[in-house]
């Protein structure tokens, strides 16, 4: 619109696709660490990205968090679309029902009457119980949903804070320490360099997976994310589309 072009955001667009090396960025206005408004321009522009790319009988796979949470409100009811399928990308119970990946799918499908798969599962598993797991038909048939989803929808968060959030052991926070981990997504941390450097063991999308997933859509925003987006996008799949705020976006490009 006029008024991004006013306000200098497709240059900053343009920015930061060659410097993310991704083929597509939205930066709403404003940011959402202290602004509702913000937040709410994010999920819209989510949503009508999400809209508007779905296709009839595509799999569609979504993570938790309060950003992804937030979208569902703002896709449109529509049944245009059809045999839609949502899937939780991975397991969780025990955190606020609301924020969970199984309601979140669910909630998509609602609007867009199509189907949708949970998977309630702890968000972290022993080894021997995510071995036995990995053998279940139910989970089976989750991975298998994997393999042939065209979108995945997910959140970027930062280490600790997620750490925090999750209630990690002080073990494993201490790894997360010593392994200079700077961002979380759907599971997996990584380092400023982008490397995994942690992954909590539970039922979910493989990041191998990510590589064949024609569409990505990474939302995040708020200027306290930077350094985290900044971690996360040294290597993410090209395909990514970050849906972000100008907060998070000028912070961005600052410490790039
Ligand atoms: C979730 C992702 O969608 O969002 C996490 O699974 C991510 O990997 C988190 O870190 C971020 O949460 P929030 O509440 O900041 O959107």
């Amino acid at each position: 619109s006029l008024v991004d072009e006013w306000s200098g955001r497709h240059e900053k667009e343009t920015t930061l696709k060659r410097l993310l090396g991704i083929e597509e960025v939205h930066i709403v206005a404003g940011n959402s660490d202290d602004s509702e408004q913000a937040q709410l321009l994010l999920a819209d522009e989510a949503a009508k990205w999400i809209f508007a790319n779905l296709k009839p009988r595509m799999i569609t796979a979504v993570t938790g968090g309060t950003t992804i949470a937030k979208i569902a409100d703002h896709l449109p009811q529509s049944s245009k679309i059809e045999q839609l399928q949502f899937v939780a990308a991975r397991g969780g119970i025990g955190k606020d029902v609301q924020l969970q990946a199984n309601t979140i799918a669910a909630l998509f499908a609602e609007k867009l009457n199509g189907s949708y798969k949970t998977l309630y599962i702890p968000d972290r598993l022993s080894e021997s119980a995510y071995e036995a797991m990995t053998q279940e038909p139910f989970v089976q048939e989750m991975m298998a949903l994997y393999e042939q989803m065209s979108i995945l929808v997910h959140g970027i968060g930062d280490a600790t804070e997620m750490a925090r959030r999750r209630s990690s052991s002080s073990e494993e926070l201490k790894l997360l320490k010593e392994q200079q981990a700077v961002s979380e997504a759907f599971g997996y941390y990584f380092n400023a360099r982008g490397e995994v450097v942690h992954r909590i063991r539970t039922i979910g999308v493989q990041l191998e997976q990510l590589e064949q997933t024609p569409h990505i859509v990474a939302v995040a925003g708020g200027a306290q994310k930077a350094h985290a987006l900044d971690s996360y996008f040294q290597q993410a799949p090209k395909q990514t589309v970050l849906i972000t705020d100008e907060g998070a976006a000028d912070q961005l490009i600052k410490v790039h």
